[in-house]
């Protein structure tokens, strides 16, 4: 039996936090929606203490979702885990996520705390969560770069205060995938406590490594993946839902975990945190961009049509695509224009008249960047012409 890989969404908190990426009330409860459909575990909804129209927000989704669990983050101060919790109040399952930070440079620049001011905040703002709930999940910001040692003191301490899930955040995107698993391994080896939490993960992209980083804890423990639709967040985003989820699922020959996530409502979420934010999916985005299973050259068509396994890892089918795409273009082949032409109901009379059709889609596709379905037509058409 597998062990579950518990899905953390976090699109409408840290996701709305990307320049210009937020979300009206309506517009996150819609997601919020979706997020459920998907069967997501866990939905960080936003940041109650930051203004009344997040508190609003929060609030709202608490209401509308009923088989999720409903998060409300909150810095490590009783003011505002009293926000979480007040618009956390009519969810049927609320957590609240309260964090400090524990670098060196945050803990001396930032926040200008000795670290044992820190522990004592960290532990204290803990017990005040529990007040209002019995799911609080604790984060020491910027943990990829904190000392190991320290987090093992600070992370013992909230265990021992109440926090039943350990997030740590990667939060300037600064780790290497090694680096990151054998950071989760060590925590989870030399905390005492350790057993008496979910330990959770929370990378950013800064250097386009925060899926990597997050299957590296995973596959060194780690079982709450924190994410995002689209891979949406601060800077340069967070780890992407579609591909981590995908990951995991597709290589279930490694992972000893899996996902309850409805795969097949990926697609129909991308798309609408896309026109929802205004922040288009580029086309060789993994899983979600346009050009994901679309196969354009001539020996890849050919291997598909034959087997769809000889080119395609994953169904489309399965990540809620209609289905795979054969894009005509220069580079595609006999094979493929053949069977594209089928799909249309064109069936050329002799083989003859097939070459001929192909040679002239050939001259027309160094000219187009794509053939349309219409350009197939007007040529087959012609060809029949001069038939
Ligand atoms: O990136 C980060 O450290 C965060 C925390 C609030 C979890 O978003
Ligand atoms: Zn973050």
């Amino acid at each position: 039996m597998k062990d579950k890989l518990i899905i953390f969404d976090t699109t409408l908190r840290d996701g709305e936090q990307s320049p210009g990426a937020s979300m009206t009330r309506e517009e996150k409860v819609r997601i919020a929606r979706q997020l459920e459909r998907m069967r997501v575990d866990v939905i960080e909804a936003g940041f109650p203490a930051a203004s009344n129209g997040d508190f609003e927000s929060v609030k709202a989704v608490a209401d509308a979702v009923r088989d999720s669990t409903v998060c409300g983050l909150a810095r490590a101060l009783e003011r505002d885990i009293d926000r979480a919790g007040e618009a956390l109040k009519g969810a049927r399952s609320g957590r609240i996520h309260t964090f400090i930070a524990t670098s060196p440079i945050h803990m001396e620049k930032k926040l200008r705390m000795s670290p044992d001011q820190v522990v004592e905040q960290a532990v204290k703002a803990v017990k005040w969560a529990r007040k209002w709930t019995d799911n609080v999940e604790f984060s020491p910001e910027d943990a990829g770069r904190s000392d190991p040692d320290f987090l093992c003191r600070i992370l013992e301490a909230v265990i021992d205060a109440g926090a039943g899930t350990l997030n740590i955040p990667d939060t300037v995107g600064y780790n290497l995938p090694q680096q990151f698993g054998h950071l989760i391994a060590t925590l989870r080896e030399r905390i005492p406590n350790a057993d008496k939490a979910v330990f959770s993960v929370h990378c950013h992209n800064d250097l386009g490594l925060a899926v990597a980083n997050s299957l590296a804890a995973v596959l060194n423990g780690a079982r709450q993946v924190e994410c995002t639709i689209n891979g949406l967040g601060e800077r340069a985003g967070n780890a992407s839902l579609e591909e981590v989820v995908m990951a995991v699922r597709t290589r279930q020959d490694v992972f000893s975990c899996d996902t309850q996530i409805d795969t097949t409502q990926i697609v129909p979420a991308s798309r609408l945190v896309a026109s929802v934010t205004g922040f288009a999916v580029q086309p060789n985005k993994a899983i979600v961009g346009a050009n994901a299973f679309a196969h354009e050259s001539g020996i890849h068509q050919d291997g598909v049509l034959k087997h769809r396994e000889t080119y395609e890892i994953m169904r489309a089918e399965d990540v809620g695509w209609s289905a795979n795409k054969m894009v005509m273009g220069k580079h595609s082949g006999r094979n493929a224009f053949k069977s594209r032409l089928a799909e249309l109901g064109i069936e050329l009379p002799s083989e003859d008249a097939l070459n001929g059709a192909f040679a002239r889609f050939k001259e027309l596709a160094d000219k187009k960047h794509e053939i349309f379905d219409e350009d197939l037509q007007a040529l087959v058409s012609d060809e029949a012409a001069t038939l």
